[in-house]
């Protein structure tokens, strides 16, 4: 019998992480990767390469060996529809239709793209409801919008606050949609710091009940939570596939538009977003593309979409539902190990405990989170930190088994009963 079920899987030893491995029907999926530690728990800030995502890059660099110009017509997939061709492949993890998507720019820029495109169409409403735990470039791109269109950010920023400084209530979201004020409302899929897993179709459904539209940052879920955008009815999305998709360091971003906002023209309008089959007639009038494509800014970024379109692959093959019930596994039984072995040494769990409340990383607070965080990378044990007090563990599903989740803890608890931390600098600074 399956020892899991899934959202319920409790501690035990190095044998049961064993059996756990020896159950995991992804587990062949881990010899694709290279990951330069022993223990890789940072796919949530930088995923590691496939061979897959390999293949694709040295494909690319053969293809402008050998076509020149000529790829962006005659290379498979041509380079012109490059964006698209991925929109199609990332569609099915959005829950979207593939003309909604389309890889394009940095999770920031798409901010500024789209923020600035529905504060466009919003008559007089022109307040933004975001919240106190955000990860700060969203609040930064979307204030540079607000005031580019002559808006006070510290008059149209609503804030929701957090009632425990780790987590944000939908009641709270809700409560603060003032139908007078606010036009956009703009929330995180998960948090970026507590993992806490937003409840998009609530939000949305309230959001335009009270005719206020509904964007998400999707960064830190997309290829690990399984997404209905299109049912939800989003308006926008946007997110990045240097995470969960493997797509490497700088990969190209992507969203989401509602096909019911096709037409609108982008707030940075720019030649790669005119429709296709005119845009080398060079009109000097912008005509958008009737898709997603249509926030495009600018020429393809061959080289930071190709992994990315090899990546893609593994995570079709492996499956979103499937990727989620690991993750939820791993993190159930990474909340689990602390819980038993690290509680004693101060540890506390920083992420909601209920499966459907969180993503794919794990919060472990700690007053000394930082030097530890430091000894578990030169021990091998790649996390990062997160201020004040957070070591951030991710047990990314293609690539990190229940064994290495075990380990990890043990390492830990020897870090700290050892007060082997206590070594490290107490200054953090730098890429953390
Ligand atoms: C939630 C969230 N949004 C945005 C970003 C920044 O994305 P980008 O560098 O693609 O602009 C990050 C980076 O980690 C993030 O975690």
């Amino acid at each position: 019998m399956d020892e899991r079920t899934s959202g319920d899987v409790e501690a035990g030893g190095v044998e049961r992480a064993r059996r756990l491995d020896e159950q995991d029907r992804l587990c062949e999926f881990a010899g694709r990767f290279d990951t330069p530690d022993d223990l890789y728990l940072d796919g949530n800030s930088l995923g590691p390469i496939s061979d897959s995502a390999e293949t694709r890059l040295e494909e690319a660099v053969e293809q402008w060996r050998s076509f020149g110009i000529k790829g962006w017509s005659d290379a498979e997939p041509p380079w012109f529809w490059y964006g698209e061709r991925l929109g199609e492949q990332l569609a099915p993890l959005l829950g979207a239709s593939p003309e909604e998507c389309v890889a394009t720019g940095t999770t920031t820029t798409n901010i500024h793209t789209l923020i600035g495109t529905f504060l466009d169409k919003l008559d007089e409403r022109t307040g933004i409801l975001v919240n106190e735990l955000d990860f700060p470039t969203d609040h930064y791109a979307i204030r540079a919008q607000l005031r580019q269109r002559g808006l006070d950010p510290d008059e149209n920023l609503h804030l929701v606050e957090s009632r425990d400084g780790r987590t944000i209530e939908t009641e709270d979201i809700v409560a603060a949609m003032d139908e007078h004020e606010v036009g956009i409302v703009f929330m995180p899929s998960v948090l970026y710091r507590s993992g806490q897993l937003f409840d998009i179709e609530t939000i949305t459904r309230e959001a335009h009940d009270r005719d206020i539209y509904a964007g998400f940052d999707l960064a830190h879920s997309v290829g690990v939570v399984p997404h209905q955008l299109s049912e939800d009815d989003v308006d926008f999305a946007v997110w990045c596939s240097y995470k969960y998709l493997n797509g490497g360091p700088g990969a190209v971003g992507g969203l989401y538009v509602n096909e019911r906002h096709f037409g609108t023209v982008p707030a940075l309008a720019g030649w790669w977003g005119h429709e296709k089959e005119t845009q080398f007639d060079m009109n000097l009038e912008f005509t958008p593309a009737e898709s997603a494509g249509a926030w495009q800014i600018t020429a393809v970024p061959l080289f930071s979409s190709a992994p990315l379109l090899g990546a893609l692959d593994l995570h079709h093959e492996a499956g979103i539902d499937a990727i989620r019930e690991k993750s939820v596994d791993l993190t159930s039984y990474l909340i689990s190990l602390v819980d038993e072995e690290l509680s004693t040494y101060g540890c506390e769990v920083g992420t909601p405990r209920e499966p459907d409340r969180r993503g794919g990383h794990v919060a472990i607070e700690h007053p000394e989170a930082y030097r530890i965080s430091q000894a578990l990378r030169d021990r091998g044990a790649v996390v990062d930190f997160r201020q004040p007090n957070v070591v951030r563990v991710c047990p990314a599903p293609l690539y990190v088994g229940f064994e290495e989740v075990w380990e990890f803890v043990q390492l830990t608890a020897d870090i700290i009963e050892d007060g082997i931390y206590e070594s490290y600098e107490e200054d953090p600074s730098g890429v953390t």
